[in-house]
């Protein structure tokens, strides 16, 4: 199958009218969307990304108020964060109505819900008569894409379109969050940080996204997000050795002693939104650089730092054993 990269809204809803699977972009990461409706179109996402049928998919709208029909009751204090931060970086875990798709929850009594805020997808969201069901764009357990030429590098030849948004402006996934025992708990953090969170909530929510051999969702699953080239954290006290050809991800640029053509900087300023927006891009790049190895520096454990580390102390994992 040719994959054909392209920026018209008009070309991807006609694809995935006919039950086609279009790679979207979105201000988090780039998704492989299909009709959330239709469970043949849906089974197409997780032939192409090679993802077990066991990990549910988050639906896309284009409002809060086009999620009604799909779920049971929105509770006021969900409710109360949907106002705050849609269109945004935050899914929702919602009892589901019966219109939604056993498939998309895989058997779950919950449906993940999202309104995106990329310009593109909210113009095609607005031309659909359905919610788009879409994961991260990338094959199961890699890095996620956070271009169209990442999507284009994993997924070319298995899905016909990529709508190109250009680079997502967040770069690290949507923080899912729902309720247990009326308490907001947060299965996964990623562009919204417990702190944000908290402001509109009054309280900390409770972090739940390391559930001993219960992995409810793909970024509970402990190796995940990984590069092909062994990826570790850089120790405080690493010393750089010339002939190693090793590669680096630094924060910052604190460290003189290593060649430019072996590190990438996130953010000249230290500025973590900005270390967010290009992780994955970073991590895509110096992954195609033939490395021996790649190191990383972790990050100071606030805000948007405790999403990061979680997708690193994954992708690190990977090669611990
Ligand atoms: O930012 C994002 O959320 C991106 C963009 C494309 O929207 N999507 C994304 O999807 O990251 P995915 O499938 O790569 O990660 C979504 C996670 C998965 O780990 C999945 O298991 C979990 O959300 N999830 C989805 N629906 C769920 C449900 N009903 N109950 C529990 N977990 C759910
Ligand atoms: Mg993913």
């Amino acid at each position: 199958m040719e994959t054909i990269v392209g920026t018209d809204c008009e070309q991807a809803r006609l694809l995935l009218e006919k039950g086609e699977v279009v790679a979207i972009p979105t201000e988090t990461v780039y998704g492989l969307a299909a009709n959330g409706l239709n469970e043949s179109a849906v089974l197409k996402i997780f032939e192409a990304k090679g993802r077990p049928l066991n990990n549910p998919l988050i639906l896309h709208f284009i409002s809060k108020e086009a999620i009604q029909p799909f779920i049971i009751d929105f509770p006021p204090v969900l409710d109360k964060l949907a106002t705050h931060f849609w269109p945004g970086p935050l899914t929702l875990l919602l009892e589901k109505s019966n219109l939604v798709p056993e498939l998309i929850t895989s058997g779950l009594d919950r449906v993940g819900v999202r309104v995106p805020s990329q310009t593109l997808v909210q113009e095609l969201l607005q031309s659909l008569s359905f919610p788009l069901a879409a994961p991260s764009a990338n094959l199961y357990g890699m890095i996620s894409p956070t271009q169209a030429t990442h999507v284009n590098n994993q997924l070319k030849g298995k899905i016909p379109y990529i709508l190109d948004g250009g680079p997502c402006e967040d770069g690290i996934e949507s923080t899912i969050i729902g309720l247990e025992n009326e308490q907001v708990i947060v299965y996964r953090l990623g562009g919204i940080s417990l702190e944000q969170i908290s402001i509109v909530i009054g309280y900390i929510p409770q972090l739940k996204n390391h559930i001993e051999n219960q992995p409810l969702t793909s970024g509970m699953v402990k190796h995940h997000y990984a590069p092909n080239t062994p990826f570790a954290y850089l120790e405080s006290d690493f010393v750089f050795e010339e002939d190693k050809k090793d590669g680096f991800i630094l924060l910052k640029d604190n460290r003189p002693e290593i060649p430019i053509t072996q590190k990438y900087i996130l953010s000249k300023t230290g500025d973590f939104k900005e270390a967010a927006q290009k992780l994955y891009a970073a991590m895509h790049h110096m992954d195609q650089k033939c490395f021996t190895r790649l190191y990383i520096e972790k990050f100071e454990e606030i805000g948007l730092g405790i999403s990061m580390n979680d997708r690193l102390n994954r992708a690190t994992k990977k090669f611990e054993e």
